[in-house]
């Protein structure tokens, strides 16, 4: 089926397995689509509901009905209506998963303070139970990360099982341990995208952060991946004091070498970068001039290489969210992560209080459903400021994380421009 439709409490999500797409709809169009649905057999009390919100509707609703009972009008949906718990989705949309802590590279900016393998990462069984858990839970997507994925030997077993349960896989990797046979052995796999980290667009950039030689070799890495990989890949930078000078090469160098994207975001204070600050961290005006050159880098590469920006104000788009779920970014409500050891967390840069649960003892399904961290990151009640905001569809409210950092995970993050503004006026 080419669609998924799971029913909400605010209607439901009509996932487009071809666009890749969610789509919210409302609890009309539930209905509607609830009505050509060949498994409805109570359809008349679905049709009673809609022709008391839709005037003289009656006839023209018995007609779908007639229409799709000849076959006339066959939905190319999967149904799937009995999820629903509460008010938040029955499941996240993606679920983040650091696979090993275990890395070749020290970068001096990693946040999950990669390097060495920890004795209580989850073993190959407990891996495996948790795609189990994704399918129980009905987690769509999984990216994948770390420390270093391809340094995990566990990693083929795991994207084969989650291949084999048709849920999407994505890999973010350092682009350093790839050769002909990792090449040919991820062909054999269906992962959505891969996505090598290229944390600067020069050589001084690049090796600054993630060390010497590193940027040679995944510049060789990606023409690796240019000739011999089948799939789709693209680079991401993190944006950094080190990197925000040289971001059109960045841009040219993911088309000289085939990547179908280049996707930015911003640097966190956590993990290394905390004790990095001065060459890492960028002030609030850096971070608000890098937005204006990314956006008119966006345009002047349009057509030729996509270009995906954090979420900010001088965006031409608005972020397509769905309003219902509250105020603040996605995680906890659409996304949700899962660590080395098998910690759940709504956000992975929230320090160990934000545990919401582990995989060794509890299934993800009773996380989601349970737990209060995450019932408190889906009443978040926001702050005067961003209620208050014309620009909120194009930020939702900036980085709960770094308004965390601030004192308030409820206030404005410390990056907003309005905000700056408003103050000063
Ligand atoms: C932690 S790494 C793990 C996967 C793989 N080793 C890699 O480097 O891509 C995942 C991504 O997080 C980014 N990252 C590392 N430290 C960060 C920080 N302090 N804030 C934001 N992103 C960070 C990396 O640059 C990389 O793109
Ligand atoms: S950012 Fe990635 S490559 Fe660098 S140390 Fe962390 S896990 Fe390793
Ligand atoms: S006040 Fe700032 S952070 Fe809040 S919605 Fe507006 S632009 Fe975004």
């Amino acid at each position: 089926m080419r669609f998924k439709l799971k029913k909400e409490f605010f209607g439901g999500i009509l996932h487009d397995t071809k666009r890749k797409k969610n789509i919210a709809i409302d609890s009309n169009e539930l209905l509607l689509l609830n009505i050509i649905n060949p498994e409805n057999k109570n359809f008349n009390e679905d049709i009673d509901a809609l022709t008391s919100e839709f005037k003289n509707s009656k006839d023209i609703l018995l007609t779908l009905r007639e229409l799709s009972d000849f076959g006339l009008i066959q939905p190319d949906v999967d149904y799937d209506l009995n999820r629903s718990k509460g008010n938040y989705l029955s499941a996240p949309f993606r679920l983040f998963y650091d696979i090993t802590y275990l890395c070749n590279l020290r970068c001096r900016h990693c946040f999950t303070n990669s390097g060495k393998y920890n004795q209580d990462e989850l073993s190959l069984e407990e891996k495996l139970k948790l795609v189990d858990d994704m399918k129980e839970l009905g987690i769509p997507r999984v990216s994948i990360a770390g420390g270093e994925p391809f340094a995990c030997r566990d990693l083929y077993d795991f994207v084969k099982k989650c291949n084999e349960n048709d849920i999407g896989v994505s890999v973010s990797t350092n682009g350093t341990l790839f050769n002909t046979q990792t090449i040919d052995k991820i062909n054999h796999l269906d992962i959505k995208t891969l996505t090598i980290s290229f944390d600067g667009g020069t050589k001084e950039s690049m090796d600054k952060i993630r060390g010497e030689g590193t940027y040679e070799k995944v510049v060789k890495n990606l023409y690796n991946l240019k000739k011999r990989y089948k799939g789709n890949y693209c680079v991401k930078t993190t944006l950094m004091k080190s990197n925000i000078t040289c971001l059109e090469n960045v841009i040219q160098t993911a088309i000289e070498c085939g990547c179908s994207s280049v996707k930015f975001n911003t640097v966190r204070e956590d993990g290394r970068a905390t004790l990095n600050k001065d060459l890492i961290i960028l002030t609030q005006q850096e971070y608000i001039n890098t937005m204006k050159i990314l956006e008119n880098l966006k345009q002047k590469y349009a057509g030729k290489i996509k270009v995906k920006n954090p979420l900010n104000v001088f965006s031409k788009e608005c972020y397509n969210y769905i309003e219902q779920l509250g105020f603040g970014c996605f995680a906890g409500k659409e996304s949700i992560c899962v660590d080395a050891l098998g910690n759940v967390r709504p956000c992975s840069h929230f320090p160990k209080e934000f545990i919401c649960g582990n995989i060794k003892n509890e299934s993800l399904y009773d996380i989601w459903h349970k737990s209060e961290i995450l019932a408190q990151f889906r009443n978040f009640k926001g702050n005067d400021h961003c209620n208050n905001c014309s620009k909120y569809s194009k930020c939702r409210g900036g980085c709960r994380y770094r308004a965390f950092l601030d004192g308030n995970i409820d206030g404005v993050d410390s990056y907003c421009y309005e905000f700056k503004n408003s103050v000063l006026a």
